[in-house]
């Protein structure tokens, strides 16, 4: 299968006031196959969004670089680049913020087909879109598309983002946590529409999210990539990755308990963890930037950091993989 999307060796830093710098992504490496669904899940901040926007070229990446198609995005020329462009869409979470609200949403998705001449005149926008919005399970067509954005509900706009993405018939769609602002009972056939998307047009997928939960339905048999504080910590077929973990954060992940108490954000509530407060990424540890809060740390982990390697067909970045894995506690003396 060929790659889509090759991240080579990405660094982003931001510039957070005066002199300082943060360091949202270090180290990323990552290839987007065609027609795969990858899933990229980890905590907040951690970078998820960051690396959206650095795949749809929103940020430029400090070091390193981004192929499309086998060829760097910085290098493209105009028409390539375009093509680029319209061939690796971004769904947004919040799709009330993604559309203009002082548009119908007709005029919203006929505006970039008219610019990028994708459709000549109105009536042919007309057509496409009503045969995407009718993809998108959004039918009759003339029920949405003389409506603003605010007369419509989230699922119905998260629906309509969807389609406008697909209406450029883009080869990679990047969704930022497209479900987690809609009901949960509109969460599943959200993902299922996704799912179909997949299968019928061999769009590839990278689902951000932080729940697991949707992560493994929309990415059943795909892959998933972990992140930790701005590392790729774990990569994986999702499946094998859930029943056998190799990275002790993803483990600690898989064990956090779904709490109903509103008060207990996320799912870093109840995990067999050493702490439960995310390190400030302006204050990153030594050695493993996981080893403040992991319960198998050693010396080695503070004085060391793991690099992304080969184990069992999978990628984990820690020293201690092999035995996480067996689900023994290692031999502390032997480091
Ligand atoms: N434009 C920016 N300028 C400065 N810092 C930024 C910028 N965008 C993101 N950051 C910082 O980068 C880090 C990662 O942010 P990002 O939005 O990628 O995380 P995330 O994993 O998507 O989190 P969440 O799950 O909350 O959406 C955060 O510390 C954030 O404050
Ligand atoms: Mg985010």
């Amino acid at each position: 299968m060929s790659s889509i999307i090759e991240l080579k060796n990405i660094e982003k830093h931001f510039e957070d006031g005066k002199n300082t710098r943060v360091k949202v992504l270090r180290n990323i490496n990552l290839d987007i196959k065609e027609g795969e669904i990858v899933a990229v899940v980890g905590e907040s901040g951690c970078g998820k969004t960051t690396l959206g926007k650095l795949i749809v070229d929103i940020h430029p990446p400090t070091e390193g670089n981004i192929q499309y198609l086998g060829r760097e995005i910085s290098s493209l020329d105009k028409k390539s680049y375009k093509d680029y462009r319209l061939g690796v869409q971004m769904v947004h979470q919040d799709s009330f913020a993604a559309l203009n609200p002082n548009k119908t949403i007709f005029q919203s998705l006929s505006a970039p087909l008219l610019k990028h001449k994708i459709v000549k005149t109105k009536a042919e926008a007309l057509e496409l879109i009503s045969k995407y919005m009718e993809d998108v399970e959004l039918a009759p067509v003339e029920q949405f598309l003389y409506k603003y954005p605010h007369q419509l509900s989230g699922g119905q706009r998260q629906r309509i983002l969807l389609a406008r993405a697909l209406l450029v018939k883009p080869k990679l769609i990047v969704a930022d946590e497209p479900v987690s602002m809609v009901d949960a009972s509109l969460r599943i056939s959200l993902l299922d529409l996704m799912a179909k998307m997949n299968k019928l047009y061999g769009i590839s997928f990278v689902y951000i999210t932080h729940d697991l939960a949707t992560a493994r339905y929309i990415a059943n048999n795909g892959r998933v990539v972990v992140m930790y504080l701005g590392n790729i910590v774990e990569v994986n077929n999702i499946n094998d990755a859930i029943q056998n973990p190799k990275h002790p954060y993803f483990k600690a992940l898989l064990k956090a308990v779904p709490v109903a108490d509103p008060t207990q954000k996320g799912m870093i509530s109840q995990l067999p963890l050493k702490s439960m407060e995310i390190p400030n990424l302006k204050n990153l540890a030594k050695g493993c930037k996981f080893n403040p809060r992991c319960i198998y740390a050693t010396e080695l982990c503070e004085s060391k950091e793991p690099e992304l390697r080969e184990l069992n067909g999978s990628l984990v970045a820690c020293h201690y993989a092999e035995s996480i894995l067996g689900g023994n506690e290692h031999d502390k003396s032997g480091c």
